[in-house]
């Protein structure tokens, strides 16, 4: 430990700590662009100037925290007058160039620029030069724009694509201010699973999404806790929608229940600060067509019509299979334990395989088990076979499906078929019986990771009329046989 003082107070910083990192654990405010808690340290903005206090012998002096070492009895000033002016320099040369276009710009809310501007400067350019333009809107991948005008040169996106997803797709060509951040020629960053989280990590808006560009002000919106269902990883996310608040009534309605866009919820025990960008696209997964009507051989009928077949099918049978979900809540697998396991052979099956150019498996994030809670499910039930005709065997008389994934071709032909899935599929109307089931973000719960990582996730949207949650589907199946059991 070393004794350190901020602002006057006594702090014991760890051996090898930057002033950046010792002010941050205990509390002490220091403004930076370049810096990132996750990347290698450049130095290069100088907003996180601090003032070293003199001690006697040697004069004080001012240097950039991100990169100072702590040294014992030293002693910082963070909000020093000497440390206010050099900041508000500093900002006057970020903003020389920069068109201060807020107003039409996706980061306004969120952009370090306009919190430290009104903090340290607040006042209008001092230059009277024209500024320099550059590239107001560059195709910088299928999925970002970049404008060049906006960007501050931190080299944050590029030191990401170095040292994380490791696709060195990013560069800064030129010198100065014609200084570009560019994508290398060879296709890498468009390629790079990990791209997106540039745009997060770019204090500015210089980067952006292009799925998000111009939809909403993100003062409307807020975000809910999540996991991404893409990968057994089990990355915690927030998924941003419309605050009630601000709910819109007659105007574009459905944009009330529709996903704006996915971001990282720092988790430093499953994804860090960064998911890939299949994790971005959950309103690809989520907001596919739904299934919405119970249906008895593809013909729509009452909830509870369909409840009460299901129920007699599974009184009557002699060897009932259950295919388990590897999407389900922990919750979700509780339930069903509880209600239908004594009934069943249950075996857990895969919801989701890898789709095509999809990258497998990393040693980033990315896992190739591309189901949320395989492991959950494992915890309680087999997995299915690799041939999945030995686990229904000869006799089979009922299959219960639960989740998407499992083709009717593969199920028995001789046996009743029962199936609980969320989405519009096919094999939906070639169940015997078939009962609409709710998605993750319509019900709250926990998933566990393949490292045993339990992490929970919340419900955001309402279900649809005629839609329920499984745990409660699963009570109401067992309902007569409980009845059975206990006369
Ligand atoms: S685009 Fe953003 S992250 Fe990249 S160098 Fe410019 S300001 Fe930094
Ligand atoms: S690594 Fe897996 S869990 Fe994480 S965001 Fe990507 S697909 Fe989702
Ligand atoms: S944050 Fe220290 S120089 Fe940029």
């Amino acid at each position: 430990m070393v004794e350190i003082f901020i602002d006057g107070d006594r702090v014991e910083a760890e051996d090898g700590q930057t002033v950046m990192q010792a002010a941050r654990a205990s509390g002490h405010v220091i403004p930076f662009f370049c810096w990132h808690p996750s990347l290698s340290v450049p130095g290069n903005c100088r907003i996180c100037m601090v003032e070293i206090e003199g001690d006697g012998t040697a004069a004080g002096w001012l240097d950039i925290a991100c990169n100072m070492p702590v040294a014992k009895g030293m002693h910082v000033l963070t909000d020093s007058p000497r440390v206010r002016a050099r900041r508000k320099q500093m900002l006057e040369l970020v903003t020389l160039n920069h068109p201060v276009d807020c107003g039409i710009c996706d980061k306004a809310g969120e952009c370090t620029l306009q919190d430290y501007h009104y903090e340290y400067n607040g006042e209008p350019s001092v230059s009277r030069d024209v500024k320099v333009r550059a590239t107001k809107h560059h195709d910088l991948s299928d999925r970002i724009v970049l404008d060049n005008e906006r960007c501050i040169l931190c080299s944050r996106c590029v030191r990401f694509t170095r040292e994380i997803s490791k696709s060195d797709g990013l560069g800064i060509q030129n010198r100065g201010d014609h200084s570009l951040v560019r994508a290398v020629e060879d296709g890498s960053f468009d390629r790079d699973p990990y791209s997106d989280n540039v745009i997060d990590i770019c204090p500015v808006g210089a980067l952006l999404s292009k799925p998000f560009l111009h939809k909403a002000r993100v003062w409307y919106l807020e975000p809910t806790a999540s996991i991404c269902p893409g990968c057994e990883r089990g990355c915690t996310v927030k998924v941003w929608h419309r605050k009630s608040a601000w709910k819109l009534n007659r105007l574009d309605p459905a944009a009330n229940a529709r996903i704006d866009r996915v971001t990282p919820l720092e988790n430093p025990a499953v994804n860090g600060p960064w998911i890939c960008n299949k994790g971005r696209d959950l309103a690809r997964i989520f907001e596919r067509p739904r299934a919405t009507e119970a249906m008895l051989k593809g013909s729509a009928v009452a909830p509870q019509t369909a409840l009460d077949v299901a129920r007699a099918l599974i009184a009557a049978a002699r060897h009932p299979v259950a295919l388990v979900s590897s999407w389900g809540s922990n919750e979700e697998l509780a339930a069903f334990d509880r209600a239908l396991a004594a009934r069943f052979a249950s075996h857990v099956k895969a919801d989701w395989l890898p789709v095509p150019g999809e990258r497998i498996e990393d040693d980033v994030l990315i896992k190739a088990d591309k189901n949320p809670n395989r492991a959950g499910a494992l915890a309680r039930f087999p997995a299915l076979p690799v041939d999945p005709r030995a686990a229904f065997g000869a006799d089979c008389d009922l299959v219960l499906v639960w989740g998407e994934g499992f083709a009717s071709d593969l199920l028995p032909a001789s046996a009743k078929v029962i199936r609980l899935d969320a989405w519009r599929h096919a094999d939906n109307a070639r169940a015997d019986v078939f009962l609409p089931i709710t998605v993750q973000t319509e019900r709250s719960g926990h998933y566990t990771n393949f490292a045993g990582v339990v992490s929970p996730f919340e419900a955001c949207f309402a279900k649809p009329p005629g839609v329920a949650d499984a745990e409660a589907l699963f009570a109401a199946l067992a309902l007569p046989l409980l009845v059975e059991a206990t006369t």
